[in-house]
């Protein structure tokens, strides 16, 4: 079949999967947010083969409608840090519910974002809404269920790769745009400090949801 290839397909056997899927949710039940980080630098390697590994994702019609900008110079990092502080900081005190206030008691956050600085590598997130080709303006679908995944895959890839991040949002994001200078298609989706953590790190005592809480069989109606 023209613009077909064969699926590289490997079958494993009941015991292999289980096995394979077993170990892939204890590492994944491991990750953690993190909101404090050490010095130490990540490799550039490390840093291209999760981003890599992001771009694996499915997309809507194929897309692949995200950019990912990787900020470790620390003028620039600090110039992200003031403005999304000062966001923040009216979100906080002006902006949030108090009921959203209330939700992130436990986590323990506030305005101020030291991490910013802290974390040797930055990865801002870009969704795009169109492309360009030449004169012609191409539109990109389901765009922000596509960024999610792709953001879902390199989360995975960054714990899988020793390292922790934070997945964060200082709202409204515009900001990131103008200090990296990104074209106007592009729109910040997230914001994901990388790296170590900083020695002793500790992390808010939350609970994950028990399988039976998130899923159920639909029972055969008889
Ligand atoms: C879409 C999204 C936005 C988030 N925004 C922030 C944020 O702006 N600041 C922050 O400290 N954490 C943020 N988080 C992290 C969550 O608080 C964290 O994932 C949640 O508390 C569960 O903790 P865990 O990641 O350690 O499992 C965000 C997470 C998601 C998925």
């Amino acid at each position: 079949m023209q613009g077909f290839i064969p699926y590289d397909f490997n079958l494993l056997l009941p015991d292999e999967q289980v096995r394979r899927a077993r170990e892939f949710y204890e590492l994944c039940n491991r990750r953690r947010s993190v909101r404090e980080f050490s010095d130490k630098v990540v490799p550039k390697e490390v840093i291209e083969l999760i981003l890599k590994t992001a771009g694996t994702a499915p997309s809507g019609a194929n897309k692949q409608p995200w950019q990912f900008v990787v900020v470790t110079e620390p003028n620039v990092k600090h110039q992200i840090r003031l403005a999304a502080e000062k966001e923040e900081k009216e979100s906080y005190e002006h902006r949030m519910s108090d009921e959203w206030l209330e939700d992130l008691e436990p986590l323990g956050t506030d305005w101020h974002k030291e991490f910013i600085d802290a974390a040797p590598a930055l990865i801002v997130v870009f969704a795009l809404s169109y492309e360009r080709e030449g004169e012609k303006v191409r539109k990109n679908y389901y765009v922000k269920e596509s960024v999610g995944i792709a953001v879902g895959f390199l989360l995975a890839a960054i714990h899988n790769a020793g390292l922790v991040s934070l997945t964060h949002t200082p709202s409204p994001m515009e900001f990131l745009g103008k200090i990296l200078g990104r074209p106007e298609n592009e729109k910040a989706f997230v914001l994901m400090p990388v790296g170590y953590p900083k020695d002793g790190v500790m992390v808010p005592d939350i609970k994950r949801k028990e399988l039976g809480e998130i899923m159920r069989w639909k029972k055969v109606e008889s």
